[in-house]
């Protein structure tokens, strides 16, 4: 690889990204880049024709090359069968999505998480002040680093509820699922390691990937079912894969419920071959039937199996507990949590522990689910009523995701701009996936209380998706 195109496209995609050149800008011509970067007029070419592939910028006949809007458009089918080699992120919008993230301006479609008055936020405010009242020196020092034993307790016992044995010792208590996730990459692969992960899947997955520096592979994600193992095991039998990184129940953001069967045999699949399974079970309580599926762990019967999830999507995502299990990996974890931030907060671990050993968390659970199921069917009648004739919404059973493919060709990219010009904060296809798919995709949360504001939104974006497609 010539160094010396890369060194110019660094250079442009640095002040695209700071913003020195803008949206529908012109770039400075290829000779004027020759002449300032002290390269060939061929190395220019390069470094141009690399940042269109990224979808960055776009060549416009005898004008010159453009700069593209902040989501590139990127090309691809919906769903292809994952016969690709597997190759670093190359995603550049993952770079970008936190800028959407950070804004507190929007109407948040963007953000998966439940309205706060959906949650028991007044049990957990109660929780917080009896901590720091009963343990307030406790709650100001520094926690074990693998987490409080009363926590770890309640995790096991939650698991226990849904037939799952759990060592409270196994568990290491993180900072969210996110952090889990991270820990125990870090835990089972070395850079240039390839994972599997499933496409569409959630961008932060995605992120901790590229952060790794590990190469993926991935396995479709069937909108209503799921995993499917056959597909997986092909894979698998294909690439020398280090770890898979699933998310099962409710995958975001499809809403997918992977059934027993296939998780059976992933999780044999993974087992025979040497592949650590790491499950991102943040959705499980959140299942609309309001019967808890089974994690992966259930089936584990050789306990290489890592499983991770948070109280983020259940009682307050601010509070940033989650946790990592797996009786193989507990050490590895653990050396791998000191590391990366000594121990989680003390406070709300307390807080939690309080709250779950005082309350019978299942009654603002089934509260919870029965808001996320009837929300989930509000937000797709209101797309049937407002959104172009052709528009598809996949139809969850759990979790608070949303996934729509657009009418005529309209992508997610140009909505997500549009919707952003509105107040409307929503996320472009394209951020789920590694390669450049689904960009006639848009996640939605159906999270948010149901009330004539949010009628009002979702009636804007159907106008907005409508002018964009007859502007095709
Ligand atoms: C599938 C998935 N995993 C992990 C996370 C992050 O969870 P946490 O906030 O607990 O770090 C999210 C957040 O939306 C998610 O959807």
């Amino acid at each position: 690889m010539s160094l010396l195109y890369e060194r110019v496209a660094e250079s442009l995609r640095g002040q695209i990204r700071r913003g020195v050149l803008r949206a529908g800008e012109r770039l400075p011509s290829l000779r004027r880049v020759g002449r300032q970067q002290q390269v060939s007029l061929a190395t220019a070419v390069e470094a141009y024709v690399q940042l269109e592939r990224e979808g960055l910028v776009e060549a416009r006949p005898r004008s010159g090359y453009y700069v593209r809007s902040t989501a590139p458009p990127l090309s691809g089918a919906a769903s292809r069968p994952a016969v690709r080699a597997p190759r670093p992120m190359r995603n550049p919008a993952l770079l970008g999505v936190l800028d959407v993230l950070t804004r507190s301006d929007l109407l948040p479609l963007h953000a998966a998480t439940p309205a706060l008055d959906l949650l028991p936020a007044a049990g957990i405010a109660a929780a917080v002040a009896r901590t720091m009242r009963r343990h307030r020196d406790e709650a100001l020092r520094y926690a074990a680093p693998q987490g409080h034993p009363d926590l770890r307790l309640q995790i096991a016992r939650r698991y226990a509820q849904c037939g799952v044995d759990v060592d409270p010792d196994e568990i290491v208590v993180t900072a969210g699922a996110m952090e889990a996730i991270s820990l125990a990459l870090r835990s089972v692969t070395r850079s240039g390691d390839v994972v599997l992960l499933e496409t569409p899947t959630y961008y932060g997955l995605l992120q901790a990937v590229a952060a790794l520096g590990l190469r993926v592979v991935e396995v479709p994600n069937r909108v209503g079912t799921g995993i499917d193992a056959a597909q997986l095991d092909a894979l698998l039998a294909r690439h020398d894969v280090r770890a898979a990184v699933l998310v099962p129940n409710f995958n975001n953001p499809v809403g997918s419920l992977t059934g027993e069967a296939d998780k059976q045999a992933v999780v044999a699949a993974c087992a025979a071959r040497g592949v650590v399974l790491i499950e991102d079970d943040l959705y499980g309580e959140l299942a609309y039937s309001g019967e808890r599926p089974p994690p992966l762990r259930k089936f584990d019967r050789k306990g290489g199996v890592i499983t991770c999830g948070s109280f983020s999507k259940t009682l307050a995502p601010g509070l940033r507990v989650g946790w990592a299990l797996g009786p193989h990996w507990t050490g590895e974890l653990l050396r791998a949590k000191c590391f990366s931030s000594v121990a989680t907060a003390s406070l709300p671990q307390l807080a939690i522990a309080d709250y779950l050993a005082h309350h019978d968390v299942d009654r603002p659970l089934r509260r919870l689910r029965r808001e996320l199921s009837a929300n989930a069917q509000r937000w797709r009648e209101a797309i049937a009523r407002h959104w172009p004739a052709g528009t598809r919404v996949s139809e969850p059973a759990g979790g608070m995701a949303l996934w729509l493919e657009l009418a005529d060709g309209v992508e997610g990219g140009a909505l997500f701009e549009a919707a952003l010009g509105q107040g409307i904060g929503t996320l472009p296809g394209h951020l789920f996936s590694n390669r450049d798919d689904y960009r006639h995709h848009l996640r939605l949360s159906c999270g948010l209380r149901w009330d004539a504001k949010m009628e009002q939104a979702l009636r804007a974006l159907g106008a907005t998706a409508d002018r964009l497609r007859r502007r095709k």
